[in-house]
C-alpha cells in the first residue's frame, strides 16, 4: 500500500513543527516547501536525520519548488507572513493590511495546489484562519470537505490545558470544546465541559471559571507576549491529530472552521464547528443545543469573522 504523502505548504514554526509531530508518529512520508532560501530543505533533513535516533520510518524531504506537493493527500498551510513592524516606517500593518497580503499568499499558494495537488485535503492554519480558509474555498474551487481551517484544535486544547492545571487533573481527563472564530470572540462551552463526566460547572466557580474562559481567548496573545513570536508547539499539536484523524480515517470530533451552509444557522462563512474528520475530510457537522447566552456569543463570533471576510472583496 503506498504511503501517505503530507505537504508542508509553509515550512515556518507551525509547519515544521507539525511535519515533526506527524513523522515522529509515522502518519506518512512529509514534504516540505517554504519560498525563502533552502529553509524547507534544512529543516527537511535534519528532522530525517533524526529518524534512527528516536526511530521512525517516515521520510521527509524539502524543496523551494512547488511541484514538491505533487499528489498530496493532504497539504498544510501555514505559509503567511507575521504581524511585524515596518523595519522603515516603525509602524504595524493595520488588521485590513495584513488581510489583503495574505489574501495574496493564500491566493497564490491556492493556484499552486490546484495545479500540484488538486485532490488533497486542505489542511489550512494561516491568520487570519476564518477568511484565510475562505481565500482558499474561493481560490481553489474545492468542495467545502477537502478545505478545513485549524483554530478549534488549538483553542480546545489551551482551554483543556487549563481546567486540568486548574483543578490538580489529567489533560486527558478533560473534555470540552470551543467554537466560532479563531480570534478573541472564540467561544469555549463551560456548560458542554466535564472532567471524567462531572460537569466542570460542579468543579470550579464561575468567576475561576470566567477567568480560564478568558485566558483561552487570548492564549495566543498570552504566549506572543512571552516569546514576542506566535505560538507554534500547540497550534502544531493541534494540527497534527487533525491531520492523523484524516488521514487515519479516525473519524475524531475536532472542532474545526468550515465553511457553513445552513448549519447553526449560517451560512457562506468558515466557522468553527464539530467536525468528524475522516478520510473524506469533513465528514459530518455535528449539531448540537445551544442556550441563548451560547448562541449570542456564536452570533458574535460569526460576525467577526463576517467583518474580516468583507474585507477580501469576494462577490456575495
Ligand atoms: P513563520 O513565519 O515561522 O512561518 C511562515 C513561513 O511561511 C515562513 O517560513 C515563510 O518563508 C513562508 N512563506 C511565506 N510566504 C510564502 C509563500 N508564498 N509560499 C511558501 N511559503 C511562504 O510563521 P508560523 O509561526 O509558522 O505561523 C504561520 C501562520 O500560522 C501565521 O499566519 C500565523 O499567524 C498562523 N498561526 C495560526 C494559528 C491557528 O491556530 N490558526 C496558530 C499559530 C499560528
Ligand atoms: C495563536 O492562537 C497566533 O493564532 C495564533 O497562537
Amino acid at each position: 500500500m503506498a504511503r501517505n504523502k503530507i505537504a508542508f505548504y509553509g515550512a515556518g514554526n507551525v509547519g515544521a513543527t507539525t511535519a515533526h509531530w506527524l513523522a515522529e508518529k509515522g502518519i506518512g512520508d512529509c514534504v516540505l516547501f517554504d519560498i525563502f532560501g533552502q529553509v524547507a530543505s534544512g529543516k527537511a533533513l535534519d528532522l530525517y536525520e533524526s529518524a534512527p535516533a528516536i526511530g521512525f520510518n517516515s521520510m521527509i524531504t524539502g524543496s523551494n519548488d512547488p511541484a514538491i506537493i505533487s499528489g498530496a493527500d493532504v497539504v498544510v498551510v501555514t505559509a503567511g507572513i507575521p504581524r511585524k513592524k515596518d523595519p522603515v516606517t516603525g509602524k504595524f500593518p493595520s488588521r485590513d493590511e495584513l488581510v489583503k497580503i495574505n489574501q495574496d499568499v493564500i491566493t497564490d499558494v491556492a493556484r499552486n495546489i490546484k495545479q500540484y495537488a488538486p485532490d488533497s485535503i486542505v489542511v489550512l492554519v494561516t491568520n487570519p484562519l476564518d477568511a484565510m480558509c475562505h481565500v482558499m474555498f474561493e481560490e481553489t474551487g474545492f468542495p467545502r470537505e477537502r478545505i478545513i481551517g485549524q483554530a478549534g484544535a488549538l483553542d480546545t486544547a489551551r482551554y483543556k490545558a487549563f481546567i486540568a492545571q486548574e483543578l490538580g487533573v489529567s489533560v486527558q481527563d478533560v473534555h470540552g470544546l470551543v467554537l466560532g472564530g479563531h480570534g478573541d470572540t472564540m467561544v469555549p462551552l463551560p456548560r458542554h465541559t466535564s472532567v471524567a463526566g462531572i460537569p466542570v460547572t460542579e468543579l470550579i466557580s464561575k468567576e475561576r471559571l470566567d477567568e480560564i474562559i478568558n485566558r483561552t481567548a487570548n492564549g495566543g496573545g498570552e504566549i506572543v507576549g512571552l516569546l514576542g513570536y506566535s505560538a507554534y508547539y500547540a497550534p502544531a499539536a493541534g494540527t497534527a491529530i487533525m491531520v492523523e484523524s484524516i488521514l487515519m480515517d479516525q473519524k475524531r470530533v475536532i472542532p474545526s472552521a468550515v465553511y457553513t451552509q445552513g448549519e447553526y444557522g449560517y451560512s457562506d462563512l468558515f466557522l468553527g464547528l464539530p467536525c468528524v474528520l475522516g478520510r473524506g475530510g469533513v465528514e459530518r457537522i455535528l449539531d448540537m443545543e445551544l442556550n441563548a447566552e451560547e448562541r449570542a456569543k456564536l452570533d458574535y463570533s460569526a460576525e467577526a469573522v463576517r467583518a474580516v471576510v468583507d474585507v477580501l472583496g469576494y462577490k456575495k
